[in-house]
């Protein structure tokens, strides 16, 4: 994207999460402040793109899975990210037309990419909300959120590569208790995280570091921390694993190793 298209409202100067991993997937919905950010991360992390991949096809896999084996029909999308090849919508409703989407995101960018998003198969809906993650109570109050999802009925939560964007000092543990509070029983949750476990101590303040000077925020979090999401939801098998690992049906013959993508994930069932 060209500084001289840049639509009003959006400061091209500072990278921003969503741009940059769309220059990860490959895409040119981004600014040189966000190529720029993208690399100080891979001077640390050097397959950060091949994450950005996984973390998608990992997207696919779940919603794939929810929309048809689990029969969900209402997705809480929030990080949506810029629309990108397979949006959760596209999944869901080619396998259940009727299906409801509400989507979230917080970068001015991607509302000015949104329209695609809302491009709703007609037996179903979608919506997006302009929204900050760190106040879930202003998303729960958007009244787009209860015009397209029906809150009596099970609800799939998505927080897809979104926490680590979330700081301890906004307690993202709160966040999440606060936003599952009024899904019914028979909800999901579907949470992928990038992980610190793989990495020697060097590495890991290497990571921190690089983390700090690319101008995004960002808390890369252990096996345990990433569990404390889910205490108190049913865990669907095969538990918590790398995202390369859940249901992946028909595995590459040389597929990418845990350490090189670092991300985790969980599908999770309200009780
Ligand atoms: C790495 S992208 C993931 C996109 C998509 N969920 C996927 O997995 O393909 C993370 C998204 O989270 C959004 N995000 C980060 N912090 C946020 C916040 N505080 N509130 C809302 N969205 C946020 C970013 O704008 C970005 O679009």
């Amino acid at each position: 994207m060209e500084t001289e298209r840049v639509p009003p409202g959006i400061d091209p100067t500072k990278a921003h999460p969503s741009r940059r991993y769309n220059y990860w997937l490959g895409g040119k919905d981004n600014f040189a402040a966000d190529r720029e950010s993208a690399a100080v991360v891979a001077s640390a992390f050097p397959t950060v793109a091949l994450s950005a991949r996984e973390n998608r096809a990992f997207l696919k896999r779940v919603v794939t899975h929810l929309a048809g084996e689990a029969g969900i029909d209402q997705f809480f999308d929030i990080g949506t990210g810029l629309p990108s090849a397979g949006n959760v919508h596209e999944v869901a409703q080619a396998i259940e037309p009727t299906s409801r989407i509400v989507y979230v995101d917080n970068d001015p960018v991607v509302l000015v990419h949104a329209r695609a998003l809302l491009t709703s198969h007609p037996a179903g809906k979608t919506a997006y909300i302009e929204a900050d993650l760190r106040d879930p109570d202003a998303i729960l109050r958007n009244t787009e959120l209860r015009r397209t999802l029906d809150m009596s009925r099970p609800v799939a939560l998505m927080l897809v590569a979104t926490m680590h964007f979330i700081t301890d000092d906004d307690d993202p543990y709160g966040i999440l208790a606060r936003l599952l509070s009024p899904l019914p029983s028979g909800s999901h949750l579907v949470m992928t995280h990038a992980t610190n476990e793989h990495l020697t101590p060097e590495q890991y303040a290497a990571n921190v570091e690089a983390n700090e000077r690319s101008g995004v925020p960002f808390r890369l979090r252990s096996r345990e921390e990433f569990a404390r999401f889910f205490d108190g939801l049913e865990i669907l098998s095969p538990g918590i694993t790398s995202v390369v690992e859940w249901r992946s049906e028909d595995p590459p013959e040389k597929p990418p190793s845990v350490e090189d993508v670092s991300m985790l994930c969980a599908v999770a069932r309200v009780p």
